[in-house]
């Protein structure tokens, strides 16, 4: 049961409606999915990896391409991740994350934190930003934030953060995705 509003009293108050258990997935969807997702390939993004964890044992990253400003006045971005997502529980309200814009040169970094949770940290050169969070100083530039808001949407949850500090590290070429392939510019 969900709240909608009563269109019959048509002063928005809200009733209890039931909602369909949802369909289940037919050779339709999947070519709708794939079509959708072949169409959302040709916008092409900067990469980034956004970290979390104060300590090594908590530190936790993740190949992000759903990264967008969002204010300027307070100062914030969003991101969303899956909400299968098992870390997406240590993105705490109030928490401090980093964001690392990658460049070019960070293509085996991005794959890296894109694939297994143990090898992420295995030899990876990090270093700790003001916030106790770590952050990859071969980046372009890195945001330092905490976490203000999560909503959930679909089979993802935006995250949006609160900026705290931001540094440019380095002027060197993009990180560029387009297509599901890595380009720059
Ligand atoms: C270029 C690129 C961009 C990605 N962007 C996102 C993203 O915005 N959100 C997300 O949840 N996963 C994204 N992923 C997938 C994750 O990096 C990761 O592989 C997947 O979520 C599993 O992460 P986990 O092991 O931390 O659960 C992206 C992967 C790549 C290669």
């Amino acid at each position: 049961m969900v709240d909608a509003p009563d269109s019959k009293s048509g002063e928005g108050n809200l009733v209890r409606v039931r909602v369909s258990p949802a369909l289940p997935t037919t050779n339709k969807t999947m070519k709708n999915i794939k079509n959708l997702t072949a169409v959302f390939s040709l916008f092409s993004t900067g990469i980034t990896i956004v970290t979390n964890g104060t300590n090594r044992k908590q530190f936790f990253g993740c190949t992000v391409n759903s990264f967008s400003s969002l204010s300027l006045v307070p100062p914030k971005f969003l991101f969303c991740l899956g909400n299968e997502n098992l870390n997406l529980k240590s993105f705490k309200l109030n928490s401090p994350l980093n964001v690392n814009f990658l460049a070019k040169s960070q293509l085996n970094l991005s794959n890296k934190f894109a694939g297994s949770l143990e090898k992420r940290w295995v030899n990876t050169k990090y270093k700790i930003a003001n916030n106790k969070v770590p952050f990859f100083p071969e980046s372009l530039g890195l945001l330092e934030a905490k976490v203000e808001k999560k909503v959930i949407s679909g089979d993802h949850t935006i995250i949006i953060c609160l900026i705290t500090n931001c540094i440019k590290l380095n002027t060197k070429k993009p990180l560029i995705y387009y297509k599901s392939k890595y380009h720059t510019v």
